[in-house]
């Protein structure tokens, strides 16, 4: 298509309605992270614009670091094994640790991650999530902060992508038939 944006057949949240829930979340981790130390992991690539415009709401110091994992197999996570493709640079021991994603599908990758991060012996791992899928959850994640539930359909925008596309919309939203064929 010529124009992206035009691919969305259904806008789910547009971009203001993403900041106000963004800005929400942002006085829930401040309130409970008062008179401590936070550092966001971003799990790459989805994250990057939660990331970006969570820790911008966020009224306080915060460290970034990021992480990538991949998932083993043939394009399909219900193997549920992920290897890190890009680890922390930071040493988390002692730290309170904020994992933020753009959605929790079945749960499987940060399970995973929250199991590897405890491992490392933070003070505190906490998940912050703009997305959820309840319906897909095959692992259960303990997580702190929500944006929305959504319907078990498929999304893109605002960091999800189809195909590595559709990463840069600014709204969040469901794909025209058309562009699948
Ligand atoms: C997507 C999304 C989440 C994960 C959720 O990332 O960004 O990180 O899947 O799915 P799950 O709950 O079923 O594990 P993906 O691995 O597709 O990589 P990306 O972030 O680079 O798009
Ligand atoms: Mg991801």
């Amino acid at each position: 298509a010529s124009h992206v944006e035009s691919d969305l057949v259904n806008v789910l949240f547009t971009e203001e309605q993403i900041q106000a829930k963004l800005a929400e979340m942002a006085r829930k981790i401040e309130a409970d992270y008062e008179g401590e130390d936070l550092l966001v992991v971003g799990v790459l690539k989805g994250a990057v614009m939660v990331m970006a415009d969570l820790s911008r709401a966020l009224n306080r110091h915060v460290e970034m670091d990021w992480m990538a994992v991949s998932s083993y197999g043939s394009g399909t996570k219900s193997s549920g094994v992920v290897r890190i493709m890009k680890d922390l640079d930071a040493d988390i021991s002692g730290r309170n640790v904020l994992i933020v994603d753009e959605i929790i599908d079945t749960g499987l990758t940060l399970s995973w991650l929250v199991t590897n991060l405890t491992s490392r012996r933070p003070k505190s791992v906490e998940i912050a999530t703009l997305l959820r899928k309840p319906d897909a959850l095959a692992m259960p994640v303990d997580v702190k902060y929500v944006g929305w539930d959504i319907p078990n359909e498929f999304v893109v925008g605002y960091g999800l992508d189809y195909q590595e596309k559709y990463r840069n919309l600014r709204d969040i939203g469901t794909l025209a038939p058309h562009v699948y064929s």
